[in-house]
């Protein structure tokens, strides 16, 4: 669609960018902290690049007034931080920390100060490890009510200066890494373990989207799923086929449920086909009913181009490049649904992924129409190595197109009818890239540290930290 001209951004528009607590904090084991299951995860030799991991990570904990005074002066109106579980219950459930609760207290009051609207994550990953000890974390019904425990604390706890919550980051993430491909913790390879765990945090997400409804009547909650659109690599109906079957399987699978608390006719036919379909238990459909969000939280980095793949020695899990070394990572797909393939119209960055800003468009409108519900853009940028150079300079010139084409791509869909809430870059400041160590940066600030070394931790704003600044000035009209 071409429009005469574009609609501009809502005057309202939230402009930010998001960090998630074990990538930024640090502070492991302080002030009462218990484990997460990140915590021992890294610790297993080969799981992260270099062995890196979050015990200092930037340590946004100790320099957090720092880091908002940044904030600050770029004109961020919004950022979006997650609470780290076992800061607030060091065993999963049982004993609340008072000082857990008292550092997030201090983070929003800081923000507040700058008007700067706080957004909370309640869960990006990092589940303490005493429920995985007690219980296999997701993989039992008990963490719904020890989840919606959690979160409750939280809503009365900040309920009255917080008013955009996130419920889970990127489900499909922690599920397919932890249980599908064991990327993640719990390092799991069992697709029917997968589907079971998901089911029961779809259950817990539903249920404190529930308690959220009584305790913050006048917030704001959804999920951020990690929404990669897909397309099909060329118009012969069997790519076509392999191509829907790819957005129901991996993307609608969530959505549906999200939005309508049911799961897409065609995946759930081929699940039971392989015998994964989760347990289903009375009431279970109902309560995924009756928790409907108020936006689509969208973390959007990347289109996947697709393919038919056959059932019979077709190509299944791929490897995937951590290392920044272009062309490392493979292939990957599921028997019988869909492979993945190159998309010989777009770019890729060093990590291999697709750099589609249309795709961001494409995708903005899917949901839109589908579900007609609003979307929060809660996390996008680029992860690429970064040269600090001589007096202190970052010319981050790549990072600047992509995000200004990606925020051109948002004014498209808006101009094209999508209701788009905000746009939450990621991140801030550098951080911990979860399996890719501090290399791949993706901050507008500089973190002066490696995987070898904490260094000074120092922070250094990079060019796009002003163009960024510009952009929120004008309400995105000098894009
Ligand atoms: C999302 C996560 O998957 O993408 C973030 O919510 C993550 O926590 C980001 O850091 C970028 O992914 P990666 O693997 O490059 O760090």
């Amino acid at each position: 669609m071409e429009h005469k001209t574009k609609t501009a951004f809502p005057q309202d528009f939230l402009w930010g960018a998001a960090s998630a607590a074990y990538q930024v904090e640090g502070a492991w084991n302080e002030d009462g902290k218990g484990p997460s299951v990140w915590d021992n995860f890294v610790r297993i030799p080969g799981t992260t690049y270099k062995g890196s991991n979050g015990d200092i990570a930037v340590d946004h904990y100790h320099r957090y007034k720092e880091d908002v005074s940044l904030m600050a002066e770029q004109g961020l109106k919004t950022y979006r931080f997650s609470i780290a579980w076992s800061r607030i219950f060091p065993t999963g459930n049982g004993e609340i920390n008072e000082k857990g609760l008292e550092f997030y207290d201090k983070l929003i009051d800081e923000l507040l100060s700058y008007n700067i609207e706080p957004m909370i994550t309640l869960y990006h990953w990092d589940i303490p490890q005493a429920l995985m000890d007690q219980y296999n974390g997701w993989e039992s019904r008990q963490i719904i009510e020890d989840f919606n425990n959690y979160a409750r604390v939280l809503f009365e706890r900040y309920g009255d200066r917080v008013k955009y919550w996130i419920s889970l980051n990127e489900q499909n993430y922690f599920v397919s890494y932890g249980y599908e491909t064991a990327l993640h913790p719990p390092g799991v390879k069992d697709r029917k373990r997968m589907y079971e765990v998901n089911h029961i945090a779809n259950l817990a997400n539903a249920t404190v989207i529930k308690s959220f409804r009584e305790l913050v009547p006048n917030g704001k909650i959804g999920p951020s799923f990690a929404y990669k659109p897909y397309y099909p690599i060329d118009s012969n109906p069997e790519n076509i086929l392999a191509f829907e079957n790819s957005e129901d399987l991996n993307n609608y699978f969530w959505m549906d449920i999200y939005a309508w608390g049911q799961y897409p006719i065609t995946a759930w036919k081929y699940l039971k086909e392989q015998n994964l379909t989760p347990t289903i238990h009375d009431g279970d459909l109902e309560l995924l009913r009756s928790a409907k969000p108020d936006f689509m939280g969208v973390n959007y980095y990347r289109t996947t181009t697709v393919e038919k793949n056959p059932l019979a020695g077709g190509v299944d899990i791929g490897v995937k490049n951590t290392t920044g070394k272009k062309g490392s990572g493979s292939q990957s797909g599921v028997p019988g649904m869909f492979k993945t393939t190159s998309n010989p119209h777009v770019e890729t960055t060093n990590w291999d992924w697709d750099i589609d800003p249309q795709g961001l468009r494409i995708g903005l409108r899917r949901i839109a129409t589908r579900y007609q519900l609003p979307v929060l853009i809660t996390e996008n940028g680029l992860g690429e190595f970064d040269k600090l150079e001589e007096g202190d300079i970052i010319n981050d010139d790549y990072r600047i197109e992509y995000l200004k084409s990606h925020i051109q791509s948002i004014q498209d869909a808006i101009s094209d009818g999508v209701d788009v809430l905000g746009y939450c870059a990621w991140s801030f400041t550098d951080l911990l890239s979860w399996l890719n160590g501090y290399q791949k940066r993706y901050g507008f600030v500089y973190v002066d540290r490696d995987e070898d070394s904490a260094k000074d931790l120092r922070r250094i704003k990079k060019k796009s930290f002003d163009w960024y600044k510009h952009v929120i000035e004008t309400n995105g009209e000098s894009l």
